[in-house]
């Protein structure tokens, strides 16, 4: 259909980039990016009329976004040139075709383009032999200038090694270390670098590409107070390894709980460096307000929990239950991470599969008809009525009764 409407509009449309690489790669991918030879914007406007979607155009990168009644979405841009003034400074755009597009581009595994319209759809669109690297299994740049260029390229070079198991190319890696020693991070704005690490730490398993950050010497851009300074020392891996298995662990509890594994990651990073370190990274990233509060409170609460528990090895489940009640689910993962004895991580594990769901036998609702009135006489029947719940000494609603009684 997106050939059809380019045909009619007599423009040429692609999917291009990512969707592309992960077709020839048979990995799923729902990110579908248009490039039109012709005015993007035009042509998204069209496809949203057709389709009853709702367009956002952003006119100054003549780009679109075109979101459809089902919630689905294609990101519609025109061929561009990407003319950059300055190293490192955003594009402004002149009018190009797809050829100059795809040699804009980062990578030669992300260089490749499908044609859609009806007489040549399915025709791969491949100017530099990008499918060779990919079947060499191998992230190359198409041209010397690729990360002075944009150097959060450099991120995603390590990004798309360590979830592809690709290899960067020597030539690729000389590049990359010279970005670095030219100190070019610092016209980066800092959110993007930060945009750039999160969807690192939001990776599968993000070690690999840490290993690779440190070997590039990025670390110090990122954290210039992290301690060990640059090195990625075994203790630091083994948090790492933690982190990364108290995800997969929660992961295969399928539960329906949202987790932000980039936090979880980020703090393991930061386990060794005190809160003031991680408030000025957070300051100098600019995140948002939510985030920063989020990540400070609960690498203050799960490392003083931690403290706590390391002292006390035989909590009761009610114990248990308080303590760990004021984590959200980052920073239950994260004591997981940093706790040292394994009872530790039980009581944890117990805590989230079992005890923050537990349902008392007589509830709220109940006990309002029963004649109590909310407030702390009503709160603290109810605590204690949880309490003796999880410790298993009342099991059976006529026992919490007899108990109120
Ligand atoms: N791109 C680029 N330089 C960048 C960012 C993106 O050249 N700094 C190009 C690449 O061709 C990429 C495409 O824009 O394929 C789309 O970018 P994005 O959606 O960020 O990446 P994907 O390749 O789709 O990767 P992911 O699977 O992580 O979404």
């Amino acid at each position: 259909e997106i050939g059809e409407t380019a045909a009619v509009l007599g423009c040429n449309a692609y999917v291009a980039g990512g969707f592309v690489r992960d077709l020839l790669l048979h990995v799923r991918n729902t990110d579908i990016d248009i490039v039109i030879e012709g005015d993007g914007i035009r042509f998204a406007k069209t496809l949203a009329e057709q389709r009853h979607g709702v367009v956002h155009p952003h006119e100054k990168f003549g780009t679109a976004t075109v979101i459809f009644p089902d919630q689905s979405r294609v990101d519609v841009a025109t061929a561009r040139l990407e003319y950059y003034e300055h190293p490192a400074a955003l594009p402004t755009v002149e009018h190009s075709s797809i050829k100059l597009d795809l040699y804009r581009r980062d990578f030669t595994i992300n260089a490749m383009a499908i044609h859609l319209n009806p007489e040549r759809f399915g025709t791969l669109v491949d100017y530099f032999n990008c499918q060779n690297d990919l079947k060499e299994r191998r992230i190359q740049v198409l041209h010397n200038l690729s990360f002075v260029e944009d150097p959060t390229r450099i991120f995603r070079a390590i990004r798309f090694e360590g979830r592809l198991d690709f290899t960067i190319t020597r030539h690729a890696e000389k590049l990359i270390k010279n970005t670095v020693q030219m100190n070019l991070f610092e016209k980066v704005e800092e959110p993007r670098f930060f945009h750039e690490l999160k969807l690192i730490l939001s990776e599968d398993d993000p070690i690999p590409a840490l290993r690779r950050m440190a070997q590039f010497k990025l670390f110090p851009f990122l954290w210039p107070d992290l301690r060990p300074n640059l090195k990625v020392d075994r203790r630091f891996l083994h948090t790492l390894t933690q982190a990364n298995q108290a995800i997969s662990w929660f992961k295969l509890l399928y539960l329906p709980d949202r987790v932000e594994t980039w936090m979880v990651y980020l703090l393991a990073i930061m386990s060794r460096s005190r809160t003031k370190e991680l408030i000025s990274f957070c300051h100098r990233f600019d995140l948002p307000p939510k985030q920063r509060k989020k990540l400070i409170q609960q690498k203050t609460d799960a490392e003083r929990i931690a403290q706590e528990m390391q002292k006390r090895p035989f909590l009761k489940p009610s114990e248990t239950y308080w303590l760990l009640g004021e984590l959200d689910i980052e920073g239950l993962l994260y004591l997981m991470t940093i706790a040292r004895k394994r009872y530790i991580q039980q009581a944890v594990s117990l805590y989230v599969t079992t005890l923050r769901k537990v349902v008392p036998l007589v509830g709220g609702d109940e006990l309002k008809t029963m004649g109590y009135i909310p407030g702390p006489q009503f709160r603290a029947i109810h605590n204690h009525l949880i309490e003796m719940q999880l410790d298993g000494e009342i099991t059976s609603h006529d026992q919490a009764l007899a108990f109120i009684r």
